[in-house]
């Protein structure tokens, strides 16, 4: 299979770095979707958990791509970057990318934009900016 032309390079903040295990396979030996989406998803609320200084919960996630398929043994790394802020809510922009075999062949797997709500401690969103 061909793979998807790729950017020559990532866009945002380094904020997962991991080892696809086989663990996290699904029965054709491949990475699974969800386990991607899941990195993603983590790296992006580190982002907007600091942006906000407070819990955060995960609204929406927005045209999640899969471009190439990820393999076992593969290094992922996750790149964040803050698209918008409103008044509880934050949207992030995240793209993944692989560093593949001997030569390190780096290589955007996946992309989507994740949205955060700020929710105070009954799980209700508050505002991202509470000193304003
Ligand atoms: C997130 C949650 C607290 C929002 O509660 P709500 O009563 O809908 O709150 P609001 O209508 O005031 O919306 C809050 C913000 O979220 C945004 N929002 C709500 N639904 C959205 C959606 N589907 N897509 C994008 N943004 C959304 C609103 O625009 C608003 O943003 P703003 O304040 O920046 O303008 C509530 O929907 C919830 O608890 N959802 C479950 C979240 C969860 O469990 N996530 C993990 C899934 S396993």
């Amino acid at each position: 299979m061909s793979e998807t032309p790729t950017p020559a390079a990532p866009h945002g903040e380094l904020v997962i770095r991991t080892i696809a295990m086989p663990a996290d396979t699904n029965p054709a030996g491949d990475i699974f979707g969800g386990w991607m989406l899941t990195q993603m998803d983590l790296g992006a609320a580190i982002i907007a958990k600091n942006l906000s200084r407070s819990r955060v919960t995960t609204v929406a996630v927005d045209g999640m791509a899969f471009l190439n398929p990820v393999y076992v043994g593969d290094i992922v790394n996750c790149y964040a970057t803050v698209v918008k802020v409103g008044r509880t809510s934050m949207r992030i922009d995240v793209e993944a990318w692989v560093q593949r075999g001997k030569d390190g062949t780096f290589l955007r797997v996946t992309e989507g934009v994740f949205t955060y709500v700020a929710i105070n401690e009954h799980g209700r969103p508050h505002p991202v900016h509470r000193d304003r």
